[in-house]
């Protein structure tokens, strides 16, 4: 696709997460059907499907032929990155979203033969959409984001859940040189904060590809770095680990917690 196409669909799919975006945030006032999916931890709510099926209607209405990774699996059983891909969480952090009702994001990444070309994460409630498409830098609403600064793993605020430290104690060491420990409980948020600079490095032990594919892209636009726990490059294919991060720390973090 040329250039131009690029930013014609970029437009298009934020146009559509405004929609979705607007669609949820009417729904907070209702009851909702909410179930658990492989364990208590994973919530799906009537409202993540509504929102992946009307990803869903406009992709195939305007882009028949670009496949969809959707988490609610109503998209394509998508096995490789052949061709253009979107991949969809139509909310990240739905325990959030139930509980909190706050602190969720929709996030999408749409990637071409591979490479991330679009990326989109949107804070529903705080009305925050964190964009970038490949090689054009990255916006927090209108706002550019600038490339990231030199920070020290002293000064820096880190974001990981309390329960991969007890699975690996490693990442104790990280809690005691860093300045604090954050948990929002919304990856492709805390992936975004990332890259505006609200925190320096986000750490996961278990996540999806709609989890991350939206972050990557933006944090990517200001040279953050985002590969899996152990320095590897992301396939965006499968379950993996992450560590996204400022780029000026990213190296002692793994050194910290594989040394
Ligand atoms: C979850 C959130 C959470 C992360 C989980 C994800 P979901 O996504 O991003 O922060 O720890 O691994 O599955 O289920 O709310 O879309
Ligand atoms: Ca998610
Ligand atoms: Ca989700």
């Amino acid at each position: 696709m040329a250039h131009q196409d690029w930013q014609r669909l970029f437009l298009q799919a934020k146009q559509w997460t405004k929609e979705a975006g607007e669609s949820i945030r009417k729904s907070m006032g209702d009851t909702f059907e909410v179930h658990t999916k492989a364990h208590q931890h994973d919530l799906v709510t009537d409202v993540d499907r509504q929102t992946e099926a009307f990803y869903k209607d406009k992709i195939r209405e305007s882009y028949p032929n670009h496949r969809i990774m959707g988490e609610e699996g109503l998209g394509d059983d998508v096995k490789d990155l052949v061709g253009t891909v979107w991949i969809i969480d139509p909310i990240d952090g739905t325990v959030n979203f139930v509980h909190q009702q706050c602190y969720f994001a929709i996030s999408l990444g749409i990637f071409h033969e591979g490479i991330g070309m679009v990326g989109i994460v949107y804070d529903v409630m705080a009305d925050e959409m964190f964009t970038a498409v490949k090689g054009q830098g990255a916006f927090l609403n209108e706002e550019a984001l600038p490339v990231l600064p030199k920070v020290s793993l002293e000064e820096s605020i880190l974001s990981f859940n309390v329960g991969w430290v007890l699975k690996d104690r490693r990442l104790e060491t990280l809690v005691e040189k860093s300045r604090a420990v954050r948990s929002y409980g919304a990856a492709a948020l805390e992936i975004a904060y990332v890259a505006c600079g609200r925190l320096d490095a986000y750490i996961s032990f278990n996540l999806a590809p709609w989890d991350i594919a939206g972050g990557s892209v933006i944090l990517q636009e200001v040279q953050g770095q985002a590969t899996n726990y152990k320095g590897k490059e992301l396939t965006f294919l499968g379950k993996d680990t992450l560590l996204a991060a400022n780029p000026h720390i990213y190296k002692e973090v793994i050194r910290e917690i594989h040394e």
